[in-house]
């Protein structure tokens, strides 16, 4: 099949090139030229294992095509799958200016090709413009008007909503756990299975839904897992306020089966390009019908708090400090940028919040990722100077704070850490160090819903 994916992002690029892989014609659209440059260059504008091969191989094989060329993209295609950005608006809903944006470019580039006929809507060629993007419900609707105002050529609508994760986002495309589905006939319900079918050979299931539901089905996924994360984080806090260890309390809880151990682990929050948006979104569908959504409401404000929290406990051990107290003029290092392990992205992540806060206190910050310092330094700039290895970042650190959960964060040389830091106080923000083997190796370790750790140095501490 020709498709074309509008928005060469962290989900266009990866499913564009999947797409790709199985045998499809893909041309990926972006405004974007830098992006676009870069994607013909054979650079991969974002990190995402395994995706640099996949495009190199689909590209040389010229079934993989970057343009920013709209008119020929648009009007060669045969589905066409709009993958642009969703993000917040002033009051929290989801901003659908580049989903609308694109709809109409897609209507100007129908309308304007050449040879090509009017059709009627039974045409089994008519393009299908199928809504990719996270959007709330009614969002299909809008893009089928505003397509309407502006041809009269024949198109049909379907919403499929995409569930990859960052930093496994290929074998999540490529074996998902299921494939969701929203259209008005059965015509395009066909085939988009079609589309799909080599990637459920292994009996996964496509479900094919009302345009509506299907719309809502991805809302009502991330805004579980964000539910199941504020949870976890709440308990945690619970547990640090009553002397429990979140750690034990998980384990015995999770041992439930209908409870199950996904998801539940404690920490700074959620962060990244979907939770925080998408569950205002999900807040914000239920302010427009006068649905109070009070559940979500409350998983916001928990992962909120979640950083303020965290930032403040840093704040309090800094102000105990006897001979130099606050954060002025320390030396700060941080483990981890990116929201989670194996991806770049650094959008509301953490370590953004906890970083600008130190600047902003006049501390010095020193950090660490495997890959996301360029997407960092997009946001930051030189306020943050990067330490070409995490043993480096805490030369001479007045305290380390971990933000992502690396694997070679895991288990590192603490006796080299200790060594090279002016003094061994660490702010682990994802509980990955076991209290034993901090409090053996003499650090004061504060981490998330468990005892504080004091260390040799307990009198540093102002708890
Ligand atoms: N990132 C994820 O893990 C993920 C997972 C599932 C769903 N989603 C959803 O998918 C959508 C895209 O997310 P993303 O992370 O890939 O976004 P992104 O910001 O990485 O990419 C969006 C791209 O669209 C381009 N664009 C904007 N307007 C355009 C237009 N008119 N024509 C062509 N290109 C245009 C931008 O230049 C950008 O490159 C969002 O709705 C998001 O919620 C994201």
């Amino acid at each position: 099949m020709r498709i074309t994916m509008v928005g060469t992002g962290y989900v266009g690029l990866v499913t564009g090139t999947c797409f790709a892989n199985t045998g499809n014609e893909v041309t990926c659209l972006d405004v974007d030229e830098k992006k676009i440059e870069k994607l013909n260059n054979g650079i991969s504008p974002i990190y995402e294992p395994g995706l640099d091969e996949m495009i190199a191989r689909n590209s040389k094989a010229g079934r993989l095509k970057f343009t920013t060329d709209k008119q020929s993209a648009y009007q060669s295609a045969e589905i066409i799958f709009i993958c642009v950005g969703t993000p917040s608006d002033e009051n929290g809903q989801a901003d659908l200016k580049y989903v609308l944006a694109a709809a109409k470019d897609i209507a100007d580039a129908m309308e304007t090709a050449p040879g090509e006929t009017g059709g009627d809507d039974n045409d089994r060629r008519a393009k299908i413009i199928v809504v990719k993007s996270t959007v709330p419900v009614g969002t299909n609707a809008k893009v089928k008007a505003e397509i309407g105002r502006n041809s009269n050529k024949p198109f049909k609508m379907a919403s499929n909503p995409e569930f990859l994760k960052e930093g496994a986002a290929i074998n999540d495309f490529n074996k998902p756990d299921r494939v969701v589905i929203g259209c008005e006939d059965k015509g395009t319900g066909d085939r988009l299975r079609d589309l799909y079918d080599p990637f459920v050979r292994q009996g996964n299931p496509i479900f094919v839904m009302d345009i509506p539901s299907a719309e809502m089905v991805k809302y009502a996924a991330n805004a579980m897992l964000a539910t199941k994360i504020s949870f976890i984080n709440e308990i945690a806090n619970l547990c640090e306020s009553y002397g429990a260890d979140v750690d034990e309390v998980r384990r015995g809880m999770c041992s439930d089966s209908r409870i199950g151990n996904k998801f539940l682990y404690p920490g700074l929050g959620y962060g990244g390009s979907c939770f925080p948006k998408d569950v205002l979104a999900v807040v914000g569908m239920g302010l427009s019908s006068e649905t109070p959504t009070k559940l979500l409401t409350s998983v916001h404000q928990v992962n909120q708090d979640q950083r303020g929290a965290f930032i403040n406990k840093l704040e309090t051990y800094f102000r105990g400090l006897p001979d130099t107290p606050g954060l002025a003029g320390k030396k700060i290092a941080i483990w981890g940028i990116a929201f989670k392990p194996g991806t770049d992205d650094v959008r509301e992540a953490p370590s953004i919040t906890i970083m600008q806060h130190l600047i902003e206190a006049g501390a010095s910050v020193v950090a660490y990722d495997p890959v996301a310092h360029e997407t960092c330094h997009e946001v930051l700039g030189d306020k943050v100077s990067y330490a070409q290895d995490p043993m480096t970042a805490v030369d001479g650190a007045d305290a380390l704070i971990i933000c992502t959960d690396w694997d070679e964060f895991k288990n590192p040389d603490f006796d080299d850490i200790r060594s090279r830091m002016a003094a061994p106080v660490v702010f682990d923000g994802r509980n990955i160090w076991r209290l034993d083997t901090v409090r053996e190796h003499g650090f004061v370790y504060h981490s998330i819903g468990r005892e504080t750790v004091l260390g040799e140095t307990g009198c540093l501490l102002n708890s």
